[in-house]
């Protein structure tokens, strides 16, 4: 008997590991309730207009500069232009200094928005707690930010990651899990999909201005770093919208010039030890163009021994196992994924398919038509390729995936939830995802990344 069991015990190993060597990694089985996503409604506590005449709505904050010494302030009051004014001090300071913004307006179609500021304040002190007020009178308002400490090869940092997230009951339960996690991120990167105001009639651009609101509770307090995706474009010219990405750059401004470039769509930052680069899967990518000639300069700019963790945001992922958006990226890898493995990209994160992956290291670049080699090879020079298109937006969760998991998927699941990104030195950072059904604190993927500058070897999958 003891024999017998021995061989069963056996035979559903071998079956088992066969299945997991010519099959990818995990397709989570975790069961979910599929339901559609719904907007939350426009009278809802998260939409809530502050009290007090012209007082400051949607405040939100982003990185202002190259290297995190600057903070951009916006805000929207909806009745007149009010102050241009932030006024700020040092949470143990009595001085208090002033900056001074702009203000502006955009109609789009038949809605005209309310004026909208932005106020870039530069010069902060590193790893310092500041407070701002903006507003006049009776409708001031004040929160406060903390700036990161200086860029350098050993800054640990913690990022938080959340992508596609709308204005859905879905979308307030991930951030809630976002702000609740015992590990919530310092600075969010946000990788495409804001609002979903094209989702309603003539883009209804009131919906920029809830989610602005819904957002404010977080992004008031901490910089949400911005990336293009496919819904931010608003290009609408059968009713006299032809310019795409308006309402988007009108309303997030981001500090391209500092890295060179020439278009709020892509740029670069360094924080802590990161270099983090944001491109545009909605704009040019071919050779030749605006993107790829500053990108192919930017690549060369990344000194690793300052800040050893390159990473990419880009809204369309070019590893994506899910029936849905499939291959939508290729065009886009094809260009540039040479460069990814030559510079030793750390990961790349995505979102737009609306479910979560992260993917084995992987390149595909010795593919050529001629050649029919089309598989992507296991390769430690190159980046890991994590989709969170999971924030849980009105188009609801994306189940259908193709099959069998192909190798290079190493986990996925259709849930919602967010990341967290925890650099600890150069050579260390924990990654988790976070499906919403869990407790704050539970993590239902997670990864060990070593450094591919600093600790090129190894890597337990
Ligand atoms: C959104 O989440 C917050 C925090 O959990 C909660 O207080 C609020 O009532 C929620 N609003 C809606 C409309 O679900
Ligand atoms: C990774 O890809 C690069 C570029 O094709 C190649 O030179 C290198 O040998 C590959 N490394 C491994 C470990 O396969
Ligand atoms: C980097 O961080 C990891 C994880 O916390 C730790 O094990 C390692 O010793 C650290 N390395 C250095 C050089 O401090
Ligand atoms: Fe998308």
């Amino acid at each position: 008997m003891g024999i017998s069991w021995f061989y069963v015990v056996a035979i559903l190993l071998f079956i088992t590991n066969a299945a997991t060597l010519c099959r990818g990694g995990i397709t989570s089985s975790y069961v979910r309730k599929v339901e559609s996503s719904e907007d939350m409604p426009l009278d809802s506590d998260v939409f809530r207009v502050p009290h007090g005449y012209n007082a400051p709505q949607q405040v939100h904050l982003t990185q202002g500069d190259h290297v995190g010494k600057g903070v951009i302030v916006s805000w929207v009051t909806m009745d007149e232009p009010g102050s241009n004014k932030v006024l700020y001090w040092e949470a143990n300071s009595k001085i208090k200094q002033i900056a001074k913004g702009t203000v502006s307006t955009y109609r789009y179609h038949t809605y005209n928005s309310g004026y909208i500021h932005h106020c870039t304040i530069q010069n902060l002190k590193y790893n310092t707690k500041y407070y701002y007020m903006v507003g006049t009178g009776h409708s001031r308002r004040t929160f406060w930010f903390v700036t990161p400490p200086p860029v350098g090869p050993d800054a640990s940092y913690t990022f938080g990651l959340i992508g596609d997230l709308g204005q859905t009951y879905d979308s307030n339960m991930t951030l809630t899990h976002y702000e609740m996690n015992p590990n919530q991120g310092q600075t969010v990167l946000f990788v495409g999909d804001l609002s979903y105001a094209d989702k309603y009639p003539n883009h209804d651009n009131n919906r920029w201005d809830t989610w602005g609101r819904f957002v404010e509770r977080s992004n008031a307090y901490q910089p949400w770093i911005w990336t293009a995706g496919n819904h931010d474009v608003d290009f609408a010219p059968e009713i006299g919208e032809p310019e795409p990405f308006k309402p988007y750059t009108k309303r997030y401004p981001v500090p391209y010039q500092a890295s060179g470039s020439t278009s709020p769509l892509w740029y670069s930052i360094k924080r802590a030890s990161a270099y983090i680069i944001v491109l545009s899967t909605y704009s040019a990518t071919s050779k030749y163009t605006p993107q790829y000639r500053w990108l192919e300069a930017e690549l060369k700019k990344v000194n690793r021994k300052e800040t050893p963790w390159l990473i990419v945001l880009m809204h369309c992922p070019w590893y994506n196992s899910y029936g849905y958006h499939y291959m939508e990226g290729e065009t886009m890898r094809v260009i540039y994924e040479p460069w990814f493995v030559k510079y030793k990209v750390d990961m790349v994160f995505a979102g737009h398919v609306h479910a979560y992956e992260r993917s084995k290291r992987i390149s595909n670049i010795d593919y050529k038509i001629v050649s029919g080699e089309c598989t992507p090879a296991n390769n430690q020079s190159a980046p890991v390729y994590i989709t969170v298109g999971d924030g849980g937006n009105i188009e609801g969760l994306t189940t259908k995936m193709t099959e069998p998991q192909p190798k290079y998927s190493a986990y996925r699941e259709s849930s919602f939830g967010h990341a967290i990104l925890e650099i600890k030195n150069r050579t260390h950072a924990y990654y988790s995802w976070h499906r919403n059904q869990d407790g704050f604190s539970a993590k239902a993927d997670s990864f060990l990344f070593f450094n591919r500058y600093w600790h090129p070897v190894d890597e337990s999958y």
